[in-house]
């Protein structure tokens, strides 16, 4: 039988990895670093099936460069599919499929790292430490015992953070309008968004960015936020109104913010601009807070995590390609 030739978009060293290593002589897969976008969707010309992450511009002008050229399958090795138009590929009759969860448990620790990282300066320490200044001026943190967390979004990995900061002894409130029995059973306080701004000293966001949640965090919601509050978004960058967020750190109103995600990412994110004059200034901006801590989209990044994306990968379009049910196709919400 012949194998299904695969076109995989941003696939970088890790990706390749990990992929080449799970797949069989079913497949025959070939990678791009390069972004997938109106210009490279060129390139799966003739290829049934694309794969693509993040980042990856599949609009409706990709779809239909995609769909002209043969393809049938968008094969997401993501869970978040805000970077699709359902729509078009619905009208296109291309098939999107995802990979759900990878590892929950990744993007959770990642986020208590972020918090305690924060909390206890310990970037700050890293450096002054390595430069022989054992001074604790500036180092002062916080004990998380007794502060109260409102987690936005209790899904698999807010019940997860959620959970976590239980354990450190925190009240954890959660703010989730759609499902709210787990967080409910599992004994957690679920609230209204604006009761969860106006009591929580740490506040996370765990939900998907859609119209609903574009900016949930904006001018208007910091206003009722706690003076000094910490803000963590391991989810989608524009779930913040980036503007407003440093508005609020200027105005000494923000304590502390982490992120791992950026409204602008697309331009910056996995790549390395070391030696390039960034444009963004709003991003440069962020940098510049010394109560800020970036980092670029890797809360997902373990080896489990890239063993799980590049199985279910394989899965999905294992199962396409033979015609079965597929249990991770996306559809239109
Ligand atoms: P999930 O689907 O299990 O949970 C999301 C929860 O948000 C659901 O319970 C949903 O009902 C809730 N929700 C929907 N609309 C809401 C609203 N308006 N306000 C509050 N909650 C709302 O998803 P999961 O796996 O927990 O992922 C959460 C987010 O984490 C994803 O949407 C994705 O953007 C992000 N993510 C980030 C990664 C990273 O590497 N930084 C990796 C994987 C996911």
């Amino acid at each position: 039988m012949k194998p299904t030739h695969v076109a995989v978009f941003s696939a970088k060293p890790y990706d390749q990895a990990y992929l080449t290593e799970m797949a069989d002589e079913r497949v025959s897969l070939c990678f791009y670093e390069m972004a997938l976008n109106p210009m490279t969707a060129a390139l799966a010309k003739d290829v049934e099936v694309v794969s693509a992450f993040v980042n990856d511009d599949i609009s409706a002008e990709t779809l239909k460069m995609l769909a002209e050229n043969g393809t049938r399958l968008i094969a997401l090795r993501c869970a978040g599919v805000n970077q699709v138009d359902l729509t078009a590929a619905n009208k296109l009759g291309i098939t999107v499929v995802n990979v759900p969860a990878y590892s929950p448990y990744a993007v959770a620790e990642h986020t208590i790292a972020l918090m305690l990282a924060l909390s206890r300066k310990i970037p700050r320490a890293y450096n002054r430490v390595r430069d022989g200044n054992f001074s604790l001026d500036g180092l002062l943190g916080f004990d998380f015992f007794g502060k109260t967390a409102g987690i936005i979004g209790g899904g698999k990995i807010g019940m997860l953070v959620a959970e976590r900061l239980r354990a450190f002894g925190c009240q954890v409130l959660i703010y989730e309008p759609h499902n709210a029995e787990p967080a409910k059973q599992a004994g957690f306080d679920v609230v209204t968004l604006d009761s969860l701004l106006g009591q929580s000293n740490i506040i996370s966001l765990h939900c998907p960015l859609n119209d609903a949640t574009h900016h949930i965090i904006n001018a208007a919601s910091l206003r009722l936020t706690k003076p000094g509050v910490m803000l963590i978004n391991t989810s989608r960058g524009a779930l913040l109104d980036t503007v407003a967020v440093l508005d609020a750190l200027k105005a000494l109103h923000i304590g502390y913010l982490g992120i791992d995600v950026y409204e602008q990412e697309g331009s910056l994110f996995f790549e390395d601009h070391s030696t390039d004059i960034i444009q963004d200034d709003i991003f440069q901006r962020l940098l510049t807070f010394p109560n800020v801590l970036v980092t670029g989209h890797q809360a997902y990044f373990t080896r489990e995590a890239l063993q799980h994306i590049a199985q279910t990968t394989l899965q999905n379009i294992d199962d396409f390609m033979a015609g079965k049910a597929l249990k991770n196709r996306v559809v239109i919400r």
